[in-house]
């Protein structure tokens, strides 16, 4: 079953994109165009795959690691329902998942 994720794009434009259970966030969102850089592939050592995620869909989510909020206060622009988009796998309960970009993410192209 195809799950829908809503990206919110750094202008405010609202981007909806098509996932499968398993999906990485991070994944989909390059895919559909969203500036995630991703620089690390995972490996919790940028934050340049940095969203915010919609204060409704914030407590469903796993709670981050550690290793993950100590990165989170790096991220530019960081907030209360920030995440490493990289660290969240979605499920079919994360169906309908909303997600803000950023405009302060620290693209590697434009430092
Ligand atoms: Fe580097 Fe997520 S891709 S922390």
């Amino acid at each position: 079953m195809g799950l829908k994720v809503t990206f919110i794009d750094p202008r405010g434009t609202a981007i909806e994109a098509e996932a499968e259970a398993g999906d990485n966030l991070l994944k989909i969102g390059q895919a559909a165009g969203l500036p995630l850089e991703g620089t690390c592939e995972g490996q919790m050592a940028c934050s340049t795959c940095h969203v915010i995620v919609a204060p409704e869909w914030f407590d469903r989510l796993d709670e981050p690691s550690e290793e993950e909020e100590d990165m989170l206060d790096f991220a530019a622009g960081a907030r209360r329902t920030s995440r490493l988009s990289c660290q969240i796998d979605l499920t079919e309960a994360l169906d309908g998942l909303t997600v803000s970009v950023p405009a302060e993410s620290n693209d590697a192209r434009r430092m």
